[in-house]
């Protein structure tokens, strides 16, 4: 595709057809979960329908065919993210599975007493909750890279926070809050430099943008289908084969082992060897699916569209909302993904979120599962619209042109 169009796309969502109420649906929820296409829903109805059996543990045709297919999804998801090898590619059930699979398997064996673990203030509960938990039981010392106002990284401190003693440093690529696109070249270099991994949480960047694994230099790279037009319960985790193959496997099972006698086993290589019992193998045909509609918009298309929305929703927010609004995250389009969390003077996140609702935008609105950065915004929620490629600039100018309503009903009670 040359550019991306989100009219023709649009024909291919059937929920974006549903009535909220009387009115039209306003998909702004993108970063909590994406809709579906019809290509997607087929491609699992399809299976279903024709071709389903469990994978690796039958000799019929069916199971053939089924495990075809799952390695086939594999593939393209090893293509997607520009990976050497299918064996590094591991499917999960969400991007927050996969970050728990890093810090029990490989952080347990790797992390001791006295060790160093770096996050940033800005990590979804999902890249903090796992770490905290592996700092508590080793002893390790959990350490934050903080924000300047506009929501990026503060990279001069990196040197600092990221010391000899660091063995793991865990990072969205973007905040899904802020929008942030962080630098994962510097932090890659740093970490490197004193021996440590770097995991990262790509749940919000690799449905919006071009990920290369390899171009990135990264260890680990955690995310989930639901946000890239793929069913739920499907996720990946990637990591280099070398720290795979040492990785213990934290959970167990049935399909994990080539041998296993009364005390003792001998696990499979990977991928094979992290994915006990039966996987979600529609879901993962349906990821293949969605990736092979991704593919064929072209991602960077993708992102060029979510930057011009973005773009947009910050020039209308300046000239129509100037001082009624707090808007979170950095003002330039070029390091901000689809993500725009903001704030309405005098109302409550919640009661915007509602509004909306009532003219058929669906938003989300609260803490989005990333308490510590709204603390450090010192704010208790935020009303976040987020994007993807079925949104144009027309649903933009509807959600400015409601929240500019809610504002003049407001001066006019108070
Ligand atoms: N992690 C998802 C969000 O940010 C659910 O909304």
């Amino acid at each position: 595709m040359k550019s991306l169009d989100p009219y023709l796309i649009r024909k291919d969502f059937p929920i974006l057809e549903r009535k909220i109420g009387n009115l039209p649906l306003v998909y702004l929820d993108n970063a909590a979960s994406s809709l579906k296409p019809i290509q997607v829903i087929d491609a699992v109805c399809r299976f279903y329908r024709e071709h389903y059996s469990n994978v690796f543990r039958g000799v019929h045709e069916l199971s053939r065919e089924a495990t075809e297919m799952y390695e086939e999804a594999r593939e393209k998801v090893r293509k997607f993210i520009g990976a050497r090898n299918a064996s590094e590619v591991i499917f999960t059930y969400n991007a927050t599975d996969s970050l728990n699979m890093v810090a029990f398997g490989w952080g347990f064996s790797n992390v001791e007493e006295g060790d160093r673990i770096v996050v940033t203030i800005m990590e979804h509960h999902s890249n903090l909750l796992p770490w905290r938990k592996l700092s508590e039981v080793r002893r390790a010392e959990l350490s934050y890279i903080d924000i300047d106002d506009e929501g990026i990284l503060k990279y001069d401190t990196l040197s600092e926070i990221i010391d000899e003693k660091t063995r793991i440093v865990t990072v969205t690529h973007m905040s899904n809050v802020l929008g942030t696109i962080n630098r994962l070249e510097d932090i890659v270099k740093r970490a490197h430099e004193v021996n440590a991994i770097v995991v990262v949480d790509g749940a919000q960047s690799v449905p919006h943008m071009k990920v290369d694994v390899k171009e990135l230099d990264i260890d680990f790279l955690a995310f989930s289908g639901h946000k890239m037009l793929a069913p739920t319960g499907i996720g990946v985790l990637w990591g280099k084969l070398d720290l795979l193959e040492e990785m213990e496997p934290y959970r167990l099972g049935g399909g994990a082992v080539k041998r296993m006698e009364y005390n003792s086993a001998v696990f499979r290589e990977p991928p094979l060897k992290f994915e006990a019992g039966t996987p979600n193998i529609a879901g993962a045909i349906g990821l293949g699916a969605a990736i092979e509609y991704l593919t064929h918009i072209g991602m960077d298309n993708v992102r060029e569209h979510e930057e011009r929305l973005v773009e947009h929703t910050l020039k209308l927010f300046e000239e129509e909302l100037v001082n009624n609004i707090e808007l979170y995250g950095p003002k330039d389009p070029k390091v901000r993904g689809g993500i725009i969390s903001f704030n309405l003077k005098d109302y409550s996140c919640h009661s915007v979120g509602v509004m909306l609702d009532l003219r058929g935008i669906a938003v989300r609105t609260g803490l989005h599962c990333a308490n510590p950065l709204h603390r450090r915004l010192g704010v208790n929620g935020t009303v976040r619209a987020s994007y993807y490629i079925y949104n144009t600039v027309e649903e933009i100018e509807y959600l400015v042109s409601c929240l500019k309503e809610f504002t003049k009903k407001r001066s006019a009670t108070i």
